[in-house]
């Protein structure tokens, strides 16, 4: 699976959420205007995008890694008991993963995605009863699909308070939701939506969690309601995991906490924590 962001995606992300413009950006990194521009359509300058990275907060080196297309795929993010289902938004794909117990055969799903067609095959036909299903946040492209899903599976629908949606209960706070053999454990991830939610399993044989759009593999969701609560609570939230923590992100593939750590722009190493 591809990528979700680009290194020019990462860099209007991170313009956007500190209020930067290109005039801003260009005095504070020294950049012309012209390479400036020229990063932001996608062409690759090694001086320009190691330049740019510091005002942005970006750790420098995993920037330009993302430029060269060097970001290395994260490895060992299967694990049993959880599915991917990806479908297609507006030209873009989204995520919405089913975890199960193999030996209960009781399930949760992660959001709907736009397709809930695949998911109820499969549980149908591996016999998985969804007694749940957990929303990370309520935009269109992660809930498009929950009148066809809560039907066909008969679950109840949780989602945070801080972003109530018709029709689902909602919890406040660590909740804490167990079924089957599986435990779900609710951390907030503020910032992208205003009751974004990170979901802790634990009862596979990895720890996983679901991030929704607070966190991608090499980038992070943009930060609609605050960029710098996205990334404070992205830090106390996901960074706390135990590394090898699978993370299971609303777009682009999967990929662990050790690995974000090293290779993220928003969070490695030399990331200024603006937030
Ligand atoms: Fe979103």
């Amino acid at each position: 699976m591809e990528l979700e962001d680009t290194f020019s995606d990462v860099i209007g992300k991170a313009q956007r959420g500190l209020g930067l413009d290109d005039r801003a950006l260009a005095r504070k990194s020294g950049v012309g205007a012209e390479v400036l521009s020229g990063l932001k359509a996608g062409r690759f300058d090694e001086a320009g995008l190691g330049a740019v990275a510091g005002p942005l907060g970006l750790d420098r080196a995993a920037l330009l890694a993302l430029g060269k297309g060097a970001y290395p795929p994260p490895e060992g993010t299967d694990v049993a008991g959880v599915e991917t289902f990806t479908s297609a938004f507006d030209g873009m794909r989204v995520n919405a993963y089913l975890v199960w117990n193999p030996a209960t055969r009781a399930g949760i799903a992660f959001d709907t995605g736009t397709d809930g067609g695949p998911m109820l095959e499969f549980v149908g036909g591996r016999g998985i009863r969804v007694p749940l299903i957990l929303l990370t946040h309520t935009h269109d492209d992660h809930v498009a699909e929950l009148a066809r899903l809560r039907e066909g599976t008969g679950a109840h629908v949780f989602v945070s308070a801080s972003e109530p949606l018709d029709g689902c209960e909602t919890f406040a706070g660590d909740h804490r939701f167990k079924i089957g053999g599986l435990e779900v454990a609710t951390r907030a991830t503020t910032g992208h939506s205003a009751g974004g939610t990170t979901y802790v399993i634990s009862g596979l044989e990895r720890p996983v969690a679901v991030v929704g759009d607070a966190l991608f593999a090499g980038s992070m969701g943009g930060g609609f309601v605050s960029f710098r609560d996205a990334l404070r609570t992205n830090r106390e939230a996901i960074f706390t995991l135990p590394d090898e923590t699978i993370l299971c992100p609303g777009h682009g593939p999967r990929t662990t906490v050790g690995h974000e750590k090293r290779h993220n722009p928003f969070f490695a190493g030399g990331a200024a924590g603006l937030g």
